[in-house]
């Protein structure tokens, strides 16, 4: 997936922040409240530097004859310091816990939301993402946002309003060492500006390999049986390198830049408190300032270099997380093209009368993978779709759950555009053995209750008893508690499409889609299952793809398609003795090496 434009100016940069505040969403008064006590707290901060120098002016005015008398000037002093102490410590305690709690908080729900928007994305979206890619935009993503909001109330407001704040009031107290300082301010900012434009294109490419790198391991390790069987260990391990090599070849410029802010900084800082020292100790020798005011000047220098070392601190860090927010943002803005239209009815339970109208559907929006497609489903009754492999048909059949939505022609339920009605209700109506099983890293249960959640433990066992499934799942130790690995990978092909038929029929809906469902079963199991299959298929419409001929005899209608279209519809009998595609394709499998019919 390529990321969002690239940064590179500083209103962009400030645009991406703003927006980062903005997602405290109810959070955002406590937010604010925090950032004001901030400030306030930054501003007690004044009073130690001068309070210092204040110490200092009285020392030195202290009668050498008699230095007790001091004490009545100097005790307030230190009471008010201490007091003023106080209050910062226990205030920057408890807004610091604060804003701890905040961000995390924050960044869970933010989290949550991106998860679930992650999830409404239809396929036809998703299919250019890869999962370990949108894993780890959403991680680096909030963790991006976390440090951003704990830093913003935590440091960085008050940094700015602290700087804000010094410079006039150092220019106050000495403008002469003032001066000083504002150059010191000036060289920072030109600085981070020029080292900004220097790295932002480079972080963007250091971002986008670190994405690359996220994909690619999590793609070997998703195909981890693939990688030692076919031994491309080394293989994949040197193609990660690569990734990784690009990835550290883009991010030494970057560290580089930033050492040189960093020495040029710190030379800077040394400088000026140089230039004060010397220059304040001229202005002393002609009787312009005191030695209460130097010290109180170079205290606040400190303040300010401080203040100016956190904010260069914090741009450095918003330059490295501002690709991953920019990526994270880019997903979180797409609109997922698949949604409920305002006025989308729920229809409750459907009766299944199911009629494609003309269909024409492309993934690439060039080359149609169905066209001018057109049947219909009466209520109760099976069609089956049979056809060479990449004819169309899982296309067709995905397009009525809305996968995705065709380019031309409309499908209807009950007489009713799917598009009129509610997602999750026209989904709640179907059900989908899908063509490879697709399960979750959980229990047997858990996956079964995917069907059902509320399925009591004597309905999973009917439905798997129905399923044929019954008997595998009682030999494991477990039983229904049994993990069954990352998409079921711990279980065999025909236990997993048993226990996907299972979870289908817990679900018990009116319309029920069969992808090729027993297609890795031995023929006994498969007679079996078909029977109890009849069963269940009785009072529902049924659509049933199969490459097996035999498994569909009893279907109503059969469609054979070719290239995305419909060639030849009938029942198994009338399409036989048709003559055509359908008589060859049942002729090639009923008939053994020698040319002999076997039924
Ligand atoms: N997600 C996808 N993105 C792009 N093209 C796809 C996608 N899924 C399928 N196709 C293409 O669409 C065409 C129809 O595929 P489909 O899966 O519907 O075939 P099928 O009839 O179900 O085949 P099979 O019997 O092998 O399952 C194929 O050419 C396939 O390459
Ligand atoms: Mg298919």
């Amino acid at each position: 997936m390529s990321s969002a434009g690239q940064p590179t100016d500083p209103i962009k940069f400030v645009a991406l922040y703003k927006r980062v505040l903005k997602m405290l969403g109810s959070d955002r008064k406590l937010g604010w409240t925090l950032a004001c006590a901030n400030v306030t707290l930054a501003m007690a901060m004044f009073a130690e530097p001068i309070l210092f120098g204040l110490v200092i002016d009285a020392l030195s005015r202290a009668p050498l004859d008699h230095p007790e008398q001091i004490w009545p000037v100097l005790a307030p002093l230190l009471f008010t310091w201490m007091g003023f102490g106080l209050f910062t410590i226990s205030c920057g305690a408890l807004i610091a816990l604060f804003a701890d709690r905040l961000s995390h908080r924050r960044r869970h729900i933010v989290l949550r939301d991106y998860f679930e928007h992650v999830l409404q994305l239809p396929l036809a979206q998703q299919s250019d993402k890869h999962s370990g890619r949108l894993m780890k935009i959403m991680l680096q993503g909030t963790d991006a946002l976390w440090w951003l909001w704990l830093s913003f109330f935590r440091d960085h407001l008050a940094a700015a309003v602290s700087l804000i704040v010094l410079v006039p009031v150092a220019l106050y107290i000495n403008w002469r060492l003032a001066l000083v300082l504002i150059v010191l301010c000036f060289v920072f900012v030109g600085l981070t500006h020029f080292i900004l434009r220097k790295t932002q294109a480079l972080q963007q490419q250091v971002e986008s390999h670190q994405s690359d790198l996220a994909e690619q391991a999590s793609d070997t390790l998703g195909n981890i049986a693939l990688v030692q069987s076919f031994a491309r260990i080394e293989h994949e391990v040197s193609s990660l390198k690569n990734i990784s090599q690009r990835a550290l070849g883009a991010q030494m410029p970057v560290l580089s830049w930033w050492a040189l802010v960093n020495v040029l900084t710190r030379s800077s800082t040394t400088l000026s408190i140089l230039c004060i020292v010397a220059l304040g100790a001229w202005l002393f020798t002609h009787g312009l300032t005191t030695v209460g005011a130097i010290v109180t000047f170079i205290a606040f220098s400190g303040m300010v270099i401080m203040r100016l070392e956190q904010i260069v601190g914090f741009i450095h860090r918003l330059a490295i997380d501002a690709p991953r927010l920019q990526e994270f943002f880019h997903v979180l803005d797409t609109e997922p093209s698949i949604h409920d239209s305002p006025q989308a009815l729920d229809p409750g339970r459907v009766r299944g009368a199911v009629a494609f109208e003309n269909v024409t559907f492309a993934y690439d929006k060039k080359h149609p993978a169905i066209q001018g497609l057109s049947f219909t489903l009466k209520p109760g009754t099976t069609v089956a779709l049979v056809g060479a492999s990449g004819a169309g048909k899982s296309t067709a059949l995905s397009l009525l759950y809305r996968a995705f939505d065709p380019q031309a022609g409309r499908i209807t339920v009950d007489g009713t555009d799917i598009r009129e009605l509610q997602l999750s209700a026209l989904r709640s109506n179907i059900g989908v053995v899908f063509q490879e099983a697709l399960l979750f890293n959980r229990s047997i249960a858990e996956n079964l209750r995917v069907g059902l959640p509320e399925a009591t433990d004597a309905q999973l066992r009917q439905a798997c008893a129905s399923a044929q499934a019954l008997d595998f799942i009682l030999q494991h130790p477990q039983g229904f508690d049994t993990k069954i690995g990352e998409r079921g990978r711990m279980l065999s092909g025909g236990e997993r499409q048993r226990l996907s038929i299972a979870r289908v029929l817990l679900k018990d809906p009116p319309i029920l889609i069969l992808d090729e469902a027993t297609s890795a079963l031995d023929s006994a199991t498969e007679t079996k299952l078909l029977q109890a299959l009849e069963a269940v298929t009785k009072d529902r419409s049924t659509l049933v793809i199969a490459h097996r001929l035999a498994t569909i005899r009893q279907a109503d209608t059969i469609l054979v398609m070719a290239h995305g279209q419909v060639v030849e519809t009938g029942s198994f009998d009338e399409l036989y003795a048709l003559g055509g595609r359908f008589t060859q394709l049942v002729k090639e499998q009923f008939t053994d090496a020698s040319g002999q019919f076997i039924s």
